[in-house]
């Protein structure tokens, strides 16, 4: 590929807040730098049905402060075929677009990553999910946003909690990665946070009742990520009730509650730095890559390392949490 003069946009995989933010700043950094813009909707399947729209820079007015994605998402099952890939490549070349943003989380760029090989086609993936378990970045898009709405939802918990003296498991979104479910019960006051990083290494239910967490108080708020190999908040429930039968224990599901809402000054400027890097990378050379924050300087991350699964947890988040919960 000699020149871009045109790219396409597409949000994949489930939506975040802040992907609004990335779409305006990718749309309006490409017009500025005299690139034609289109729009892709609904994730991969606008390559492959077609739902392709051409983008001005008034096609992104108004929505830094909203939610979700004016392109819409899917999780698109026909992108995982070479077939699928195949009618998208026809589509791009149809439409004269000479590269791609994505913005999406593991699985999206997981399918640009194959995309790109396949039709050594150039792509940029910008970090969107609300999980933050993509590796070679500090944060994601959207990851800001879910924790500020789980520390407000946890202290709205807490007075029950406290009013009726109970033990309360709260599940948070997160799939395989406690970053949300450890960050959020720091920032509010939970006891503690029970993530698959460390419960593949020790029973940390058994460890929390041995050291005593309800011996000096009365209520206890505890944080646990969806995918945990326990079973999450429902059956960590349940096996208290059986094995510690004088708690009053309850369950909270937060739910889609995480993905929603306007997101966060950080989350808009992240989102804004990062769709302006985009371009840059590209019209700079750059393949395949997603583009990252470490230690706020913007970076490269070849998807291939970017989708690695088991991002590290921070073992001082873990510490500070248990030094704090005494
Ligand atoms: O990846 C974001 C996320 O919200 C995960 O935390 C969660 O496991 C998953 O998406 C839920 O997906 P869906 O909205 O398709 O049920």
């Amino acid at each position: 590929m000699d020149s871009i003069k045109c790219i396409g946009l597409l949000t994949s995989g489930g939506d975040a807040p802040g992907m609004n933010a990335a779409i305006r700043a990718v749309t309006r950094a490409a017009i500025y730098k005299g690139l034609e813009v289109k729009g892709i909707l609904r994730g991969y399947r606008g390559l492959i049905f077609d739902e392709i729209v051409p983008f001005q820079s008034n096609s992104v007015s108004n929505i830094i402060q909203q939610g979700g994605t004016i392109l819409k998402t899917a999780r698109c099952q026909e992108f995982q075929t070479v077939e699928g890939r195949q009618i998208a490549y026809e589509a791009l070349k149809r439409e004269n677009i000479d590269a791609l943003v994505v913005i999406g989380g593991d699985g999206s760029l997981t399918g640009a990553r194959i995309f790109a090989q396949e039709y050594n086609y150039p792509i940029v993936g910008l970090p969107g999910t609300i999980d933050n378990d993509l590796q070679g970045t500090d944060l994601t898009i959207g990851y800001d946003t879910a924790l500020n709405t789980i520390m407000q939802a946890v202290d709205k918990i807490r007075d029950t909690a406290s009013s009726h003296e109970r033990l309360f498991f709260i599940e948070i979104m997160g799939r395989e990665c406690g970053n949300l479910a450890l960050n959020g019960a720091i920032a509010s006051g939970a006891e503690a946070a029970i993530i698959p990083e460390i419960s593949i290494q020790q029973d940390q239910l058994a460890d929390l009742i041995s050291n005593g967490f309800r011996k000096s108080k009365n209520s206890s708020l505890v944080l646990v990520t969806e995918g945990d190999i326990t079973g999450g908040a429902m059956a960590m429930a349940e096996r208290v009730k059986i094995e510690y039968p004088q708690y009053d224990v309850r369950v909270t599901i937060l739910g889609h509650v995480q993905r929603g809402g306007s997101p966060t000054a950080n989350d808009r400027i992240l989102a804004s730095r990062m769709g302006a890097a985009a371009i840059d990378a590209l019209l700079d050379g750059q393949r395949n890559v997603m583009i990252g924050i470490q230690n706020d300087v913007i970076v490269y991350v070849p998807f291939s390392k970017a989708i690695k699964k088991n991002k590290p947890i921070q073992q001082d988040l873990v510490d500070t949490l248990k030094i704090l919960s005494i």
